[in-house]
C-alpha cells in the first residue's frame, strides 16, 4: 500500500490541492465540517484507483486529476450522510461531524459535497463521464435506501444483502476505475475490463467492512465495532451464521436484532456464534473469490508498474484492518 500511496505521491497532492479549492466558501461552516472530515484520515482508496486506471491506459491530459477529487467528495457526501443515517458516532477515529456539529450540518455539507462534485465534473467536459457519475450517485442513494428497507429483516440472504453491496459501494469504485478508461478513450473491452475490475474489488472492499464491523481494532478500524449489529443490518456474517443457526439460536438473535439497545452480552453471543458458524471465514473467502476474479480481468493489459499498483490495491482490500 505504503509503495502505491509512494507512486502516487505529486498527484495526489495535486488531488488534494483541489479539496482546498472545491471548499472554499463564503459560508464558514461549510470549510470547517469539509475539512474536518476531508482531513480526517481516510484511505482516498476511490481516487487512487481513478488516477491508477488513467495511468494504465496512458491517459496524457490532467482532467484526472478533478476527477479524482470528485470521486472522494461523493464518498465524503455520502459518509456524512451516513453517519447520520447509522447514529454513528465514530468515524476514522475521530467524533463523526454529526456528533460534533449535529444532524443538520452533516447533512447539509453533504449535500454541499454532492452539489459542488457535479460542477466539477461538468469541467471534463464528457457527457459520457457526466452519465456515468450522475447514475453513480443516483445508485449509491438506491442502495441506501435498499439497505433501510432490509433493516432487522431476517429474511435478506446473500443475493438480496449483494445487491445493496454493490448499489452502495462497489458501483462507486467501478466508476472511478471506469473514468480513468473513458478519458484515456482507450477500447471498450478495456473500459469494460476497469469497471468489472472496480465492481470486483469494491463488493470485497464492502464484504471485508463488514466483516471488519465485528472482528477488528476498534483503535485500527476507527469506527464502533458491532455497530451493524446494533443498527439491525443483515451483514454476510451474519447472514451465515442465521442460515446455519438451530431454531433456538435464530429466536435468540431475533431478539438482539430488534432491541432497542445492544448489550455487550448481546454482541458477545453474536460474535460468539458467528464465529462458531464461520461467518467470518465465509465472508472473507468471498472477498478473496472477487480479489482472485479482479485481478484476472486486467491480464487484457500489458504488465506496468500502473498494473501492478492496482494488483497491490485489489490485494490491500482483503488484508486491511482499517
Ligand atoms: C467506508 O469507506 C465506507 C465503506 C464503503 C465501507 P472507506 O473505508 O474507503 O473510508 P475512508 O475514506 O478510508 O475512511
Ligand atoms: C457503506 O456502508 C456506506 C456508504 C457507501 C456510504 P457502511 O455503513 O458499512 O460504512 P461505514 O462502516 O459506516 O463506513
Ligand atoms: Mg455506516
Ligand atoms: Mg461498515
Amino acid at each position: 500500500m505504503e509503495s502505491v500511496v509512494a507512486l502516487l505521491k505529486d498527484e495526489m497532492e495535486a488531488v488534494e490541492g483541489q479539496f482546498r479549492k472545491n471548499l472554499a466558501s463564503d459560508v464558514q461552516l461549510i470549510g470547517q465540517v469539509g475539512n474536518y472530515v476531508l482531513s480526517s484520515g481516510g484511505k482516498r482508496f476511490r481516487p487512487m484507483l481513478l488516477l491508477l486506471s488513467a495511468r494504465l491506459c496512458n491517459y496524457q491530459g490532467d482532467k484526472h486529476i478533478e476527477l479524482a477529487a470528485v470521486v472522494e467528495f461523493i464518498h465524503t457526501a455520502t459518509l456524512l450522510h451516513d453517519d447520520v443515517v447509522d447514529s454513528a458516532s465514530l468515524r476514522r477515529g475521530n467524533r463523526s461531524a454529526n456528533s460534533v456539529w449535529g444532524n443538520q450540518a452533516s447533512v447539509l455539507v453533504g449535500d454541499f459535497l454532492f452539489a459542488k462534485s457535479f460542477s466539477m465534473m461538468v469541467g471534463a467536459e464528457s457527457l459520457k463521464i457526466l452519465k456515468i457519475l450522475s447514475d453513480t450517485t443516483t445508485q449509491l442513494a438506491e442502495g441506501e435506501i435498499l439497505q433501510l428497507i432490509n433493516t432487522c429483516d431476517l429474511d435478506v440472504d446473500e443475493e438480496r444483502y449483494l445487491q445493496v453491496v454493490r448499489d452502495k459501494t462497489a458501483i462507486l469504485i467501478a466508476a472511478a476505475c471506469q473514468v480513468g478508461a473513458v478519458l484515456s478513450g482507450v477500447a471498450s473491452e478495456q473500459e469494460a475490463a476497469l469497471r468489472e475490475f472496480g465492481l470486483e474489488i469494491g463488493t470485497a472492499f464492502q464484504l471485508m467492512d463488514d466483516a471488519l464491523d465485528y472482528v477488528a481494532e476498534q483503535k485500527d478500524f476507527g469506527k464502533e465495532l458491532g455497530h451493524d449489529l446494533f443498527e439491525g443490518k443483515m451483514t454476510l456474517p451474519l447472514i451465515h451464521a442465521y442460515s446455519a443457526a438451530n431454531a433456538e439460536e435464530r429466536a435468540e438473535i431475533s431478539r438482539i436484532i430488534e432491541a432497542e439497545e445492544l448489550i455487550s452480552p448481546d454482541l458477545e453471543y453474536v460474535c460468539k456464534l458467528i464465529e462458531e458458524k464461520g461467518g467470518i471465514e465465509y465472508t472473507r473467502s468471498k472477498a478473496v473469490e472477487r480479489i482472485e476474479k479482479a485481478k484476472k480481468l486486467l491480464s487484457i493489459f500489458p504488465d506496468s508498474e500502473s498494473r501492478q499498483a492496482l494488483f497491490t490495491l485489489a490485494d490491500y482490500v482483503v488484508s486491511r484492518n482499517k
